[in-house]
């Protein structure tokens, strides 16, 4: 018997990477998993946490287009009857320096990581209020609210924008018995971490992995599935105070002050 028995919960980006992780702990805890994400694999996803024999859905949408994302909540309420979890994870980047950045990177970048957010929350947030109960996790970064790095600038905008939603949400959100909060993630080994190793030293990806991992004092990156763990510990009932907050999941890859420079 897990503690999320009998919940359903929506993961969205969980064909791979946090929210394949977050899906299969959640499942796990026992609730029943709607994956969402606009990849054809969500589906192999779901049947793969089915083989483990937990409990799975799926449905293809492109969270970034709110009538997508309105059907799809409104047919998975039709067969759920209720929306408990939302984990608003589907996320994008591109590492442009501002100088050559143009106006499509941007909306493709801010379509995915703000508006997809927004429009999740706005479909499933009237099912919530009416049953005066919900947990929204929402999928920020440590990158733009608390580290920056070159390339990041619109990436980092939109991870702000989406922990003040947690927060402002959160506030309207609590007498309605939702929380509402936010989980900052630093270096977490997905399909995407592995592609930018591969992308800056094609030669050696792993090696590329092995020195992110020096850089953190825990000494490797997240596994996707610690992410889960966070994201189940904010669904479940013990953390039923928590509201508005962001949580740091990081490894302490936030903080070193010098990296060392001083004693080298
Ligand atoms: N991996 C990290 O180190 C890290 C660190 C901090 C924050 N994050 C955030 O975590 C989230 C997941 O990152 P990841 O590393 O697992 O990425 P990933 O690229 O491995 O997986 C993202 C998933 O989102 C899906 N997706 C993308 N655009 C979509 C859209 N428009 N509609 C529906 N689904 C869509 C993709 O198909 C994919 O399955 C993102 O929001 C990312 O910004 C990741």
């Amino acid at each position: 018997m897990g503690n999320l028995d009998g919940k359903i919960a929506v993961v969205t980006g969980s064909a791979q990477g946090i929210g394949y992780g977050s899906a299969k702990v959640l499942a796990q805890h026992g609730a029943t998993v709607i994956l969402v994400d606009f990849a054809e694999a969500v589906k192999d996803t779901a049947e793969e946490l089915k083989q483990m024999g937990l409990k799975a859905d799926w449905r293809r949408c492109d969270v970034s287009k709110l009538d997508e994302v309105q059907e799809t909540v409104d047919d998975i309420i039709k067969q759920y009857g209720r929306i408990d979890i939302l984990h608003n994870n589907a996320g994008v980047n591109r590492r442009v320096r501002f100088e050559d950045l143009d106006v499509k990177t941007r909306d493709f970048i801010f379509g995915v990581n703000i508006y997809g957010v927004w429009n999740m929350t706005k479909a499933v947030y009237p099912y919530m209020m009416k049953e005066k109960y919900g947990r929204i996790i929402i999928t920020s970064s440590v990158t733009g609210v608390k580290v920056v790095d070159e390339g990041q600038t619109t990436y980092a905008m939109t991870k702000g924008a989406v922990l003040s939603l947690a927060k402002a949400l959160a506030y309207e959100a609590g007498p309605y018995g939702i929380t509402v909060n936010a989980i900052l993630p630093g270096w977490v080994r997905t399909p995407k971490v592995e592609q930018v190793a591969a992308d800056s030293r094609p030669e050696d990806p792993e090696g590329a992995m092995r020195d992110m991992a020096g850089f953190i004092p825990l000494g490797r990156l997240c596994r996707v599935e610690e992410i889960g763990d966070l994201v189940a510990f904010l669904a479940s009932d013990d953390a039923k105070y928590i509201t508005g907050t962001e949580m740091v999941i990081d490894g302490g890859s936030t903080l070193p002050e010098t990296f060392n420079i001083l004693h080298a």
